[in-house]
């Protein structure tokens, strides 16, 4: 996407192009440097006619088959007092299929009577609202037109370097999100925990960062039984995935953790035939943990960050893991495994007491499509998120408002923990069937982080088919965390 954020009016106009008018409810259609004065009249009357009423997520396209543009898109915003990012991101995902259906390329967003928009949202739903995932198709007959240029108008020369870096951020942040719902989408049988590991070191190689790959060998040196368990039913060998981005003036570490499951079958505690397919979304922890870096090594923020993905399939292979086997972790903690599809804890727990042990941050953040209780509890709209430090939660709370990747807190008191005490090694990894099964995969991880301020995003319910919300689709994994993760990063090194 190419973004010009300019003072400059008046527009080369064309049939390609189109000017995006932002009003909200209830005010008059403004005067616009963008628009002549037939065409103000025209868009006061249709408000007039109440065909125009700036309600939020309405959009309202007039056309102009003889020009000079293809037409003016009027964006409702609602009432100025609701107004947020997230309403720009709606409509403009609202907008997405008018624009294709009208072949427009190019948009001119009049920002030049309400300065105070966060335009970069708009782009971010225009970005993400046009994602498709088409590879796997012979070419469609007749590909949907998407926009590719962004124009922004703005009356203040003093506002444009703060607009432009706004919206480049934007820019990188969807378009890492982009890169990750493809690792996602991808289907199984292309995205093992190998193909896994080599996106992640070609993202790493192009971005400027370092990536180390650890195999099974190596992981069995290092004592992590509990994901090699996981992965012993498979004839995919399992990966640790290990990215670092470094800055020099840099005071803090961050670590991002992410469950890169390429596919969840269950294992021996196999998985109902229906919807199984949906588990090839198991690894998109990794790809939202993956993508940020992506945007992180991208944007340079002043901090370190180191991203560890346990990577392997769940299978049950005549190798396979059987309930009640005992594994222990890297950590030297012992696990009673009573259910094989209860996997994610298990690959997580090495990764997580290794990346505490090895690169000791300052604060860390696991991202998991751990239980389909999260799903229970609040739906596809927010993730689950549980964490043994308050100001942690505080600020990842901050980076979910602006980027709209909604978190909701869960407690974990120590009642939980009890629940999931071994009867022949110090753990089992689930707890009494159809209690609190979120909360209860959270205290299992916990064992496993020390004293690191930490946070767990149970993300089965937003990583993918979310309905209703118009930049998203249902169809296809969300890519989120990318940028929840990479704001929250961008928030600390900040605040350093
Ligand atoms: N990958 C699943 C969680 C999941 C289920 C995500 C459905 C999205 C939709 C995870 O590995 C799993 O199987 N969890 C079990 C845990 C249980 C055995 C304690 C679950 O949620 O049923
Ligand atoms: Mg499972
Ligand atoms: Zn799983």
């Amino acid at each position: 996407m190419k973004v010009t954020v300019t003072t400059d009016t008046p527009i080369a106009w064309s049939q390609s192009t189109c000017a995006v008018v932002p009003v909200f409810e209830s005010t008059a259609i403004p005067e616009s440097a963008l628009l002549s004065k037939e065409q103000t009249t025209a868009l006061r009357e249709l408000a007039q006619q109440q065909r125009i009423r700036g309600k939020a997520n309405e959009v309202y396209f007039l056309p102009e088959p003889k020009g000079p543009s293809a037409g003016i898109l009027v964006i409702g915003l609602g009432e100025s007092a609701r107004s947020n990012r997230e309403v720009l991101r709606r409509i403009a995902g609202k907008a997405c299929a008018v624009l294709a259906s009208n072949r427009i390329t190019h948009v001119v967003f009049d920002n030049t009577h309400l300065i105070d928009l966060p335009v970069d949202a708009f782009i971010e739903g225009l970005m993400l609202g046009q994602y498709d995932f088409a590879q796997y198709k012979k070419t469609p007959t007749d590909p949907p037109m998407k926009v590719d240029t962004i124009t922004i108008c703005t009356p203040k020369e003093t506002l444009l370097d703060s607009l432009r870096a706004r919206c480049e951020r934007a820019v990188v942040m969807c378009d890492a999100a982009a890169w990750a719902r493809d690792l996602a989408n991808t289907p199984p049988n292309d995205m093992t925990p190998t193909a896994l590991a080599f996106h992640a070191e070609a993202m790493a190689r192009e971005a400027g960062c370092e990536c180390t790959v650890l195999d099974e060998s190596e992981m069995q040196d290092l004592g992590m039984e509990a994901l090699l368990g996981v992965s012993r039913g498979s004839s995919e060998p399992a990966k640790l995935i290990v990215v670092e981005y470094r800055h020099p003036g840099a005071k803090k570490t961050l670590a991002l953790v992410g469950k890169g499951l390429t596919f969840d079958t269950g294992g021996i505690s196999i998985k109902p035939s229906a919807n199984m397919h949906e588990m090839k979304y198991d690894m998109c922890g990794a790809a939202g943990v993956l993508g940020a870096m992506k945007a992180i090594a991208a944007l340079k923020p002043a901090i370190n960050v180191v991203a560890v993905v346990p990577s392997s399939e769940n299978m049950p292979g005549s190798n396979a893991q059987v309930p009640g086997d005992i594994v222990k972790a890297y950590n030297g903690k012992t696990i009673e495994v009573h259910n094989t599809d209860a996997e994610g804890r298990l690959i997580l727990a090495d990764a997580l007491a290794y990346t505490v042990d090895k690169y000791k941050p300052d604060a860390m953040v696991d991202a998991a499509t751990l239980t389909g209780a999260v799903i229970v509890a609040l739906g596809h709209y927010a993730a689950g998120v549980l964490s043994n430090n308050d100001d942690l939660s505080t600020g990842l709370q901050r980076a979910a408002d602006s980027t709209g990747e909604r978190i909701w807190p869960l407690p974990m008191w120590d009642d939980y923990a009890e629940l999931i005490k071994g009867t022949h090694a110090d753990l089992c990894n689930i707890g009494p069937p159809g209690e609190a099964g979120t909360i209860i995969g959270a205290c299992f991880l916990k064992e496993f982080v020390g004293d690191v301020p930490w946070a767990h995003l149970d993300i089965a319910g937003t990583a993918w088919g979310v309905k209703n919300v118009p930049y998203l689709d249902p169809k296809h994994a969300t890519g989120y965390g990318v940028r929840l993760f990479a704001q929250w990063v961008l928030d600390e090194a900040r605040g350093n």
